[in-house]
């Protein structure tokens, strides 16, 4: 598959997580309490598919080959772009921290909970924008078919290297994940 799609579908994917999160946030809201478990599997699937898959893809594969090729001109777009996952990251052992009190009933971790999972989704919806709408047309019109190619090839051997169905077991877990806010109803 084109590697720009590839990582296009793993944006649906990871927006589809997002408001799964941002509903267990309002159930929180509303004086209801997801399980703590949601908040373990939310983490979980942001530290693997979202950060050590999809993201070590843009960033260590993508990132560097269109900087070689464009030479410093988009270092910056590349700076933020950067910065984003790595404030993402820092956001998700936010969330991490506080699930251990959220499950005590502390209403401290309950309040910072609901604050990184805010900042966590707000950050990662445009993040995943700017991605779609900006930058990956940016890199279609830098990569020609060749390194098209080449990329595809380098995103295969990831994919194998992480068993070959983590975007299957990944799917699996975010329709679990929305299946128990629904019969929390
Ligand atoms: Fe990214
Ligand atoms: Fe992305």
């Amino acid at each position: 598959m084109d590697p720009l799609e590839t990582l296009t579908n793993e944006h649906g994917l990871i927006r589809q997580y997002l408001d799964n999160l941002t509903l267990a946030a309002g159930h929180i809201e509303d004086g209801r309490r997801p399980p703590g478990a949601f908040f373990k599997n939310a983490v979980e699937f942001s530290r693997t598919f979202a950060d050590r898959f999809h993201h070590f893809k843009e960033e260590h594969i993508l990132f560097v080959r269109l900087a070689q090729k464009r030479q410093g001109e988009i270092d910056a777009q590349l700076e933020a772009l950067r910065h984003q996952h790595e404030r993402g990251r820092e956001l998700v052992t936010g969330i991490a921290n506080a699930v251990e009190g959220y499950t005590a009933d502390d209403p401290n971790a309950t309040v910072a909970l609901l604050e990184h999972i805010g900042a966590y989704t707000s950050l990662l919806r445009h993040h995943i924008h700017t991605e779609d709408h900006v930058f990956f047309p940016m890199a279609r019109s830098t990569l020609d078919a060749a390194e098209m190619r080449e990329l595809e090839t380098e995103y295969l051997k990831i994919q194998a290297k992480h068993g070959g169905n983590t975007f299957e077991r990944s799917h699996k877990l975010v329709v679990d994940m929305g299946s128990a806010l629904t019969h929390m109803r």
